[in-house]
Order: structure tokens, then C-alpha cells, then sequence
């Protein structure tokens, strides 16, 4: 769906559809003069009186059909006082899902209800233009016989009767667009089977988007991570026929050169199955998108290739699957990490954070971040602890930790913050190496979280997002059918954007 502006006398807009939003027991005409003007016959359609601007209570209203204006989608905002941007996000996916019902060809957006929230217009407009786009994406790429294929409108036009369609408005709706972009990418990466979705594709579309975006991408095989003393992650890869890569992706604007980059690493298991600790099969499947982390950093990329943003940033993902094989590591070998650190294989299926840990040890050798934010499906345990909508953040200080919250938040990612206390190293300690790579059962998130923080240096701003949650869902949800939600872009987006939080003194 292609998204449009519309800046005429009201009288003069045209679409086959309007979508209005309203809130519960407010008059609906008036907070949306402008229209009535357009569509004259909204004042006197019965339906109208049908409409009390419940939450997400949608009602759908017909003028004649020749009238340039003809129809008119109304779904309610519920109580003014309780509205937040999710309730906005869930309107306009309410929205499209009637549209497709409908078989909508075109539709407008009457941004009059928006300029009457106190929240500011470009944000609003920023999140429906996301909303819009997300609740509409499918992934059927793979499918040849379908029933019938979804119908989406071609475009949505914002409304506007001012004299200019004020730029900041225009801006934000770009801004949604390129948000919603990059989810998408992520989404198809992840929703992509494990024999289609290999280290090598996450390689071959990174560098087709950084042709196309004019960003740096590079990758290291894994013969060549193998001799430069990644033992950790080499011990996952070992045991996969695919070749496992190291890819870095360099998005440098001009001008930005010798900036201190923000760094993103993301965990790119394209699939998971345990290796010799092989997991139980009902599931397994699943593990298809334990790599939802570094496709997260390759939807950033993809969105910040359809922005302007003027910030030096690098993004790192380590990829390989993690098979079982007569190669494969064995529980209770001891590699040699990058760092130098020895860690002993307690169980195969702790993978993520082997593979992690050897690339934080790498970016903070190539690069001088201003911060690293990893992310990674990294445990199960996550999961007990929050549950599949809210991921976790662990953070070396309470700035970073709580940027990431209150930008996560907004965008529609929620994240909590959970402790970094060394006293959580206490059950990785090894008999015979530095560390093990897993410690009991309890508190499983967190152990992980402080095995990873074995390798940040002193001083190195990090923030540590376990998105083994909400990054992958059987259900379906207002904004994403079941599958990738492409979790943490937006926020990562933001973190960009905004640029990294002040460290407090
Ligand atoms: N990729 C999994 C974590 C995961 C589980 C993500 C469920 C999404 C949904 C990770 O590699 C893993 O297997 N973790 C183990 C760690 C354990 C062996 C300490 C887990 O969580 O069971
Ligand atoms: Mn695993
Ligand atoms: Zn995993």
C-alpha cells in the first residue's frame, strides 16, 4: 500500500473509502468538521448513530456511490483519558483488516480526530503510517495454491485542507514508512524456513540492501573467524555443513566518519536444534527464528536506508545453525574465546551466547562504540520470567537501560529491565575453565545475560536485549499475523535516531 498526501479544500479529497477514528460518547461530527464538509452525507447516514466510539468498535457508513467520497470507516479510540499510542496502532490495524474485508481499492486518512490528542500530530501520524503498514503484511511468498490472495488497498492518502501538507507531517509519514519497512524485512527473514534462510542468504541480503542503500557490508567465513581465535563461536558452527559468517554492516553517512558508532549485534542462529544437547522435537521448528536478532539489525539497516539519518552506525551479526553432527562439540569441551577466556560447553543448546560473545569481544576490538546493544533469542527462561509480549533489558547503566524502555515503549516494544549482579556468576564458575557456558536452571535469563558480560570491557556502555518472547508468536496479534513480529527494530530505529542516552555523571 502506497501512502499518499492529499492537500485541497476538503471538498476536493477523493478515495473510495475514509477512515475516521472517534472516541467513546463524544460527538463524532464534531471532531471531524472537515470531512462532514467532504462528505456532506455523513451527517445524515443512520449508521452514524450506531457508532459510540467503543474501543476498536467499527462501523462502516455508504453514501451514493458516485460521490467522490463514498464510504466512510469509523472505528472507535474507546475513552479519551485511557488513550495511549497502542490504542492508536490497534485502531488503524482494525481499520485495515475492514478495508481488506471490504476489498478496499483506496483509502484516506482524516487526521482531524489525531490533532485533537495531546500527543504531537507528527508522532501521531508516524504511528498510523506504521500501524497502517505492518497490520497489512503477510507473508505467503512461499505459497502457490492460495484460496485467494489478500486484498489490500493500493493507497492510503493523508488528508490535509491546510494551504501546504505541513512538512512535518509529510516527514513523519515517511518516517512511519521506513519504520514499517524495516519490521517487514525482518519479518521475512525470520518467517523464512531454515533451508532457505541460511547464514549465506542473511550474507547475499545484506549486501544486496547495502548496493542498494549505498552502505558497507562485509562478511567472515568461518574457516577464517576459526584462525582469527573465535573458539566460542567455532564451537557452534562446527557441527553445521552450512558455512557459518560473520556479518558486519557499515552504515556511515558523510560526515560521520570519525564518529564513535553505536554497535548492534545480533544473534543469527538460523536454526537451532540443540546440537548433541538436541532439544525435544514438538517445537523444534520453531527455532527457525532463533536468528530474529540479527534479522532485527538487518530490518534496522533496511529502515535506515529509507531515512536520513546522520549517524555513524555498525551492525554485527554472527550466523551459523547449530546442528548435531559427528564434528559437533561435545558437552564438557573447553574452547578458547576471542577474548582468551576459556569456557567449558556445559550443554550444546546454550549456543547464542557462545557465538555472541566472541563477536562483542570483536566489535570492541575493531571498533571504539559509543555503545553495543546486543540482541538475541537467547533463553527460554526469558520467556518464564516476562512472557511472550515484553522482552528484557540488561544494561551496565541505568540511562541506556531505561532509553531503551521509554523509546521501546513508544514504538510498541516493550522492555523491562532485569539485573546485572555479578552474583549471578557465581553458578557459571568451572571446575576446569574460566566460566561454563550455562549455570542452573533458575534465574536462566540472567546467568546468560552475565556470561555475555564476561567480555565487555571496563567502560563499555552495553545493554544486553533477551527477545526470545515477543520476537517470534504462534498467536496472531492486531499488528502481525502469527510468526516474526519483527520485534526491536522500531526501538533500535529510535536508539539511532535519537542517538545513544548521556551517561549519567
Ligand atoms: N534459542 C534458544 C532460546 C529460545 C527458547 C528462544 C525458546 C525462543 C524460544 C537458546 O539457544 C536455548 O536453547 N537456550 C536454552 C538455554 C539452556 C540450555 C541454558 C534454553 O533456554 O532452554
Ligand atoms: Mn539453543
Ligand atoms: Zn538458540
Amino acid at each position: 500500500m502506497d501512502i499518499r498526501f492529499q492537500q485541497a479544500p476538503a471538498a476536493d479529497w477523493r478515495a473510495n473509502t475514509a477512515i475516521v477514528f472517534g472516541f467513546k460518547d463524544e460527538n463524532l461530527m464534531e471532531q471531524i468538521p472537515a470531512l462532514a464538509d467532504a462528505a456532506p452525507w455523513i451527517t445524515i447516514t443512520p449508521a452514524r448513530h450506531d457508532f459510540r466510539g467503543e474501543k476498536n468498535q467499527t462501523v462502516v457508513m455508504y453514501g451514493h456511490p458516485e460521490i467522490p467520497l463514498p464510504r466512510c470507516i469509523a472505528v472507535g479510540l474507546g475513552e479519551r483519558t485511557k488513550f495511549n499510542l497502542d490504542t492508536l496502532r490497534g485502531a488503524m490495524a482494525t481499520a485495515m483488516q475492514k478495508c481488506r474485508e471490504l476489498k478496499v481499492d483506496t483509502c484516506a486518512l482524516d487526521l482531524e480526530v489525531l490533532k485533537m490528542i495531546d500527543e504531537s500530530d507528527a508522532v501521531l501520524v508516524e504511528e498510523s503510517v506504521a500501524a497502517a503498514l505492518l497490520s497489512l503484511y503477510t507473508y505467503d511468498e512461499l505459497k502457490t495454491t492460495q484460496d485467494e490472495p489478500a486484498h489490500n488497498p493500493r493507497w492510503m492518502a493523508l488528508l490535509s485542507n491546510e494551504e501546504n501538507f505541513p512538512d512535518d507531517l509529510h516527514a513523519a509519514a515517511r518516517r512511519g514508512e521506513a519504520a514499517a519497512i524495516g519490521v517487514m524485512a525482518t519479518r521475512n527473514l525470520v518467517n523464512g524456513p531454515a533451508n532457505i534462510v541460511t547464514p549465506a542468504y542473511l550474507v547475499e541480503k545484506a549486501e544486496a540492501m547495502g548496493r542498494k542503500y549505498g552502505f558497507k557490508v562485509r562478511s567472515i567465513n568461518g574457516p577464517e573467524l576459526a584462525e582469527m581465535g573465535m573458539g566460542a563461536f567455532e564451537s557452534v558452527f562446527k557441527g553445521a555443513e552450512e558455512q557459518a559468517k560473520l556479518l558486519i554492516m557499515e552504515y556511515t553517512p558523510k560526515g560521520t566518519e570519525n564518529d564513535d558508532p553505536i554497535v548492534f549485534v545480533g544473534k543469527g542462529v538460523t536454526f537451532d536444534t540443540g546440537g548433541i544437547s538436541l532439544k525435544p522435537s514438538a517445537s523444534m521448528h520453531e527455532m527457525k527464528s532463533d536468528m530474529a536478532g540479527a534479522a532485527a539489525v538487518i530490518g534496522l539497516f533496511e529502515a535506515l536506508g529509507n531515512s536520513d539519518i546522520q549517524r555513524r552506525v555498525v551492525g554485527v551479526a554472527p550466523c551459523t545453525e547449530n546442528m548435531p553432527d559427528g564434528r559437533a562439540t561435545r558437552p564438557g569441551d573447553v574452547v578458547k574465546t576471542l577474548s582468551g577466556k576459556t569456557v567449558e560447553i556445559i550443554n550444546t543448546d546454550a549456543e547464542g551466547r557462545l557465538i555472541l560473545c566472541d563477536a562483542l569481544t570483536w566489535v570492541q576490538k575493531e571498533y571504539t562504540p559509543a555503545a553495543i546493544f546486543d540482541l538475541a533469542t537467547l533463553t527460554g527462561a526469558c520467556v518464564v520470567a516476562l512472557g511472550t509480549e515484553v522482552a528484557a533489558v540488561f544494561a551496565t547503566d541505568e540511562a541506556l537501560s531505561k532509553q531503551v524502555q521509554d523509546l521501546g515503549g513508544r514504538v510498541g516494544d516493550r522492555f523491562w529491565p532485569m539485573p546485572l549482579w555479578d552474583l549471578y556468576f557465581e553458578p557459571l564458575k568451572s571446575e576446569v575453565a574460566d566460566m561454563m557456558n550455562v549455570g542452573g536452571r533458575e534465574g536462566g535469563a540472567v546467568n546468560a545475560a552475565l556470561f555475555l558480560k564476561q567480555f565487555i570491557n571496563e567502560d563499555v556502555r552495553w545493554a544486553h536485549l533477551d527477545i526470545a518472547g515477543p520476537a517470534y508468536k504462534a498467536k496472531k496479534s492486531p499488528l502481525s499475523v502469527p510468526g516474526s513480529t519483527g520485534f526491536a527494530v522500531r526501538t533500535l530505529l529510535e536508539i539511532v535516531r535519537n542517538g545513544v542516552a548521556e551517561k549519567p555523571e
